[in-house]
C-alpha cells in the first residue's frame, strides 16, 4: 500500500470534512491558534491518551498518575523560572505591527534560499538573530521592514478575585511538570512507591504562541502528557536512565501508533535552545506536512526544579536513602503535545487510494475513533433496520459503533473511510434467511460474510 504524506491543506480539509477539527470560533471569523475537537476528533484524542496512561502509567510498577490544577501558586512560576526565563523572541513587522518569531522567520528564510548549511537559529542568541536578520535583510510574511528582535514571556496572567484592591496575579500553568514537583512530597507521604519512580500527568497548558498557520501543532492550549521520573544520582546512571525512556517513547510511536521508523528521527538540543532547566536534551521529531517538528521532547531536567521549589516555599523537598543520606531527587521527563500526536497520527495514516478514487484513515484498531460502522442495506425497509439495530447494539456495548442509514452504500464506505473506521457490517435480505452479514475491509475494500454472531470475534482477531 503505497502512502504519500498529505499536505497541510488536504489534512485540513479532511479533519473538518468528517468532523476531526474545527477553527475555535469560526462563526465569528476564529480565534488565532486555536482549534476545537469535533465527535472523530474527540474520540481519537481520547484513544490517544487512553494509550499513553496505559502505556505509561498503568502498566508499569514504578509509575503513578496525577491530575494538577491549570491555575498554581504564582510562587511555583517564580521557583520554575517561567516568569523570568520562559521566553520566545518575536520581531514586529514595522507597517503592520504584527509579531513573528525570530527563530521561525529566519528558518523559513534560510531554507527558501538554500541557506540551512549557515548557523540554525537554535544556535544563535537574541542578538545574533538580530544581526543575521539585518545582514540578510529578512522581511515579515508581508514583505515589511521587521524590528530587532526581543524577547516575550509565553505564560498566560489572569488574575483571582474580582474586589478591587483584593486581586491576585496568577497564570495559566505553562507546562503540567510543575504541578507534579509541588506534590513530590504528598505522593512519596502517601503512595508506597520508592525510588526511582515517575509521576505522569494529562492535562492543558498555555502559551502566548504569535506564530499561525501550523494547525493543531502549535495552538495556545495545548494538551500536555508529561513524565517526571525521580531518581538518586549516585544510583542511578541519568545516561542510561534517558536512553531506556528514549527506547520507551520509541517503541510507543512506533509499536502503539503504528508510525513508520524513516518518518522519525532524533535530534540532540543545542546549547542555545536548551531550556533553562535542562542539562541534556534530545527530540523525537516526525515529518510533518511542514518538514521535521518536535514531538516529543526529553530532557535531564536534574534537581533544578525541587530545589528551587524546597528554597522559595521553605519546605524540605528531600529523599532519603537506606543509610539515611539526605539528597534531592533528580529528574528525567520525557513531554509530549498531545495534539501534536494527533497531528501525527492523522498524517501518517492518511492515504490516497488512487485506483479507487478514495481517501482513507488507515487507523490502527486501537485508535480509530470507530472500530466499525453497521448498516441496514435500505432504510426503507423496516425487516432489514430491526436487524441491523439489533446487531449494532450488541456491537455498541463492546466497542465504538457508528450506524449510518443515509444515502447509499458506496457513499457510507467512502465516509467511513475517511472516518478510519477499520469495518464495515451490511446487513441485507441473505441476513434475514441465513444470520450472515457482509464485513468490509477498510483498506483492501474485501468483503467476506461471516455469521452475526461472529463479528465480535472477528473484529478482535483483526485488531
Ligand atoms: N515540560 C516541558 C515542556 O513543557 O516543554
Amino acid at each position: 500500500m503505497q502512502k504519500n504524506p498529505p499536505t497541510l491543506d488536504e489534512l485540513v480539509s479532511l479533519t473538518k470534512r468528517r468532523g476531526f477539527v474545527f477553527q475555535t470560533s469560526s462563526i465569528y471569523g476564529g480565534l488565532a491558534n486555536s482549534y476545537d475537537y469535533g465527535p472523530l476528533g474527540v474520540e481519537l484524542m481520547r484513544n490517544i491518551k487512553n494509550l499513553w496512561w496505559k502505556a505509561f502509567i498503568q502498566q508499569r510498577e514504578d509509575m503513578v498518575g496525577i491530575d494538577s490544577q491549570i491555575l498554581l501558586h504564582p510562587k511555583t512560576w517564580v521557583a520554575s523560572g517561567h516568569t523570568t526565563a520562559f521566553n520566545d523572541p518575536l520581531v514586529e513587522d514595522l507597517v503592520t505591527q504584527k509579531r513573528f518569531r525570530a527563530d521561525h522567520l529566519i528558518q523559513e528564510w534560510q531554507e527558501k534560499n538554500n541557506k540551512t548549511s549557515e548557523k540554525s537559529p537554535e544556535e544563535m542568541s537574541v542578538e545574533d538573530m538580530g544581526k543575521y536578520i539585518s545582514a540578510n535583510k529578512i522581511m515579515s510574511p508581508d514583505n515589511n521592514t521587521v524590528s530587532a528582535p526581543k524577547v516575550f514571556n509565553l505564560l498566560f496572567e489572569t488574575s483571582i478575585g474580582s474586589v478591587a484592591g483584593e486581586k491576585s496575579v496568577v497564570y495559566l500553568r505553562g507546562e503540567t511538570a510543575q504541578g507534579i514537583f509541588t506534590n513530590f512530597t504528598n505522593i512519596t507521604n502517601s503512595t508506597r512507591i520508592q525510588l526511582p519512580f515517575g509521576v505522569g500527568q494529562i492535562g492543558k497548558s498555555f502559551r502566548n504562541e504569535v506564530t499561525t498557520g501550523q494547525f493543531v501543532f502549535r495552538t495556545l492550549e495545548f494538551e500536555q502528557a508529561e513524565i517526571e521520573y525521580f531518581f538518586d544520582p549516585e544510583v542511578t546512571d541519568w545516561q542510561k536512565l534517558l536512553e531506556d525512556w528514549k527506547q520507551a517513547m520509541w517503541n510507543f510511536v512506533t509499536q502503539t501508533l503504528g508510525v513508520r521508523e524513516e518518518n522519525l528521527r532524533w535530534r540532540k538540543h543545542t546549547d542555545t535552545e536548551r531550556s533553562h532547566y535542562s542539562k541534556d536534551t534530545y527530540d523525537l521529531d516526525y515529518k510533518f506536512p511542514f518538514g521535521w517538528k518536535e514531538l516529543w521532547g526529553i530532557a535531564y531536567r536534574t534537581d533544578y526544579d525541587l530545589k528551587q521549589h524546597q528554597t522559595l516555599s521553605g519546605e524540605n523537598l528531600e529523599a532519603t536513602d537506606l543509610e539515611n543520606r539526605r539528597f534531592i531527587p533528580h529528574v528525567i521527563e520525557p513531554a509530549v503535545g498531545l495534539n501534536r500526536v494527533f497531528m501525527m497520527v492523522l498524517t501518517e495514516h492518511f492515504w490516497e487510494d488512487a485506483e479507487r478514487s478514495r481517501t482513507v484513515l488507515s487507523l490502527p484498531q486501537q485508535l480509530a475513533p470507530n472500530t466499525v460502522a453497521v448498516f441496514p442495506l435500505a432504510r426503507n425497509k423496516p425487516e432489514l433496520v430491526a436487524v441491523a439495530k439489533e446487531i449494532y447494539v450488541k456491537l455498541a456495548q463492546e466497542v465504538p459503533t457508528a450506524w449510518d442509514d443515509r444515502s447509499n452504500i458506496g457513499k457510507r464506505y467512502l465516509y467511513q473511510d475517511e472516518a478510519g473506521t477499520p469495518f464495515c457490517v451490511t446487513v441485507d435480505y441473505q441476513t434475514i434467511e441465513d444470520q450472515t452479514v457482509t464485513i468490509r475491509n477498510r483498506d483492501t475494500t474485501e468483503q467476506i460474510r461471516i455469521a452475526s454472531s461472529e463479528i465480535l470475534e472477528y473484529l478482535k482477531k483483526n485488531s
